[in-house]
């Protein structure tokens, strides 16, 4: 099912499908803020993979019926409930993924960043909790903004010196996932054969669709690349507006955390041929994170692919331009956030 349904960036770059069929389910998973609107439906896709052994859901209200509801499926993993902080070092012990969607989402006529006030504090106690009980756990961090809570994630876990580069992830899957569909669609092509990198960062124009690299490859005029760009980075905006103040996306949040959960463990399990756009520490683009395709291991970013930043259109250049001041300011502000708390 997982297989079929991910439309996996890891199966389409590679030359060879994914040929596992009955694979040992031995990895445990944590997931923060289990029992909200992305944790719920993401703690039900990761009860199906067969890959985890212990499925562990944490938040800090409402995370006992969830874990009860789930723990009925007949999915091999055994799905354990931790609810407040006294119960957070066990909920993260010997975790190999830990996901965090903790946080407020937005509501119309808010900018991601306008959640930092809350989300930061969330964030920060949260990988404090993760440095000290499974500090070589693989992070992925959904929490908004992205542009700065990954930074803040940073920041602490070397505080806690335990910071691995390689282990950190701000999950951009959904902004992949959105140009895929919507490439697709404008197109008229099977699903399961687009695959758009999408680099930068997870907000605004810091979303960054690099169309000139779709596979296949596909003629756009200039105002159908104008269009789907501004869609792919307005997309969040988009569900925001049309829950009208239920909260922003979340169902297709939790498949494309799934899809990266999967994919990491994919990883973690010796696949060697696993790939997806990340928001990591990087060096590609003379910023100190960066949205991009890597190439995941089980030591986690195993490759960065640069050369998809290279032979760039006019247009994606001058956006790549235009896109590095607001990101800088966003990871600045995370970093601060942190060190002036020190
Ligand atoms: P939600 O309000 O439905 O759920 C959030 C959950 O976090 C709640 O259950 C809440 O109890 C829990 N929580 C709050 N403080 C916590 C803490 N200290 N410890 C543990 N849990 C805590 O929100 P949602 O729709 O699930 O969105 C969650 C976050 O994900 C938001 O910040 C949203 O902006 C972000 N998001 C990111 C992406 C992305 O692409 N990265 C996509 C969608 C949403
Ligand atoms: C998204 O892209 O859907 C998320 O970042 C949530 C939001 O606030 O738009």
């Amino acid at each position: 099912v997982l297989k079929q349904g991910y439309n996996s960036m890891a199966q389409k770059y590679s030359n060879r499908s994914y040929t596992r069929v009955q694979p040992q389910a031995s990895y445990k998973v944590a997931i923060l803020g289990a029992s909200g609107g992305i944790g719920q439906p993401l703690a039900l896709l990761v009860k199906m993979s067969p890959l985890v052994s212990e499925l562990n859901l944490y938040d800090i209200a409402n995370v006992k019926g969830v874990a009860a509801d789930l723990s009925h499926c007949n999915t091999p993993s055994k799905v354990s409930d931790f609810t407040g902080e006294s119960e957070l070092a066990a909920c993260l012990r010997d975790v190999d993924v830990v996901v965090i969607p903790a946080g407020v989402p937005r509501k119309p006529g808010m900018t991601r960043d306008d959640l930092f006030n809350i989300n930061a504090n969330i964030v920060k106690t949260l990988v404090g909790a993760v440095a000290d009980n499974c500090p070589d756990a693989f992070i992925h961090i959904i929490s908004n903004p992205v542009n700065s809570t990954v930074p803040i994630a940073a920041e602490v876990l070397k505080q806690k010196g335990v910071y691995d580069p390689k282990k950190l992830f701000g999950v951009t899957t959904l902004d992949v996932v959105r140009a895929n569909t919507f490439v697709a669609q404008k197109k008229n092509l099977k699903l399961i054969d687009v695959d758009v990198p999408v680099v930068g960062g997870h907000a605004g124009i810091t979303i960054l669709p690099l169309l000139s690299k779709a596979k296949p490859s596909i003629t756009l005029t200039d105002e159908e690349v104008q269009e789907l760009t501004v869609r792919i980075q307005n997309a969040g905006t988009e569900v925001v507006e049309a829950k009208a103040g239920a909260g922003s996306a979340t169902l297709s949040m939790a498949y494309a955390a799934a899809r990266f959960v999967e994919s990491s463990l994919r990883a973690l399990d010796g696949d060697t041929d696993v790939y997806e756009c990340s928001f990591i520490q990087s060096e590609l683009a003379e910023l100190p994170f960066f949205a991009s395709r890597i190439k995941l291991g089980k030591d986690g970013v195993e490759a960065v692919i640069s050369s998809e930043l290279q032979g760039l259109t006019e247009y994606e250049q001058k956006a790549l331009e235009e896109l590095k001041t607001e990101l800088k300011a966003s990871i600045e502000k995370g970093v601060a956030f942190v060190q002036k708390q020190a």
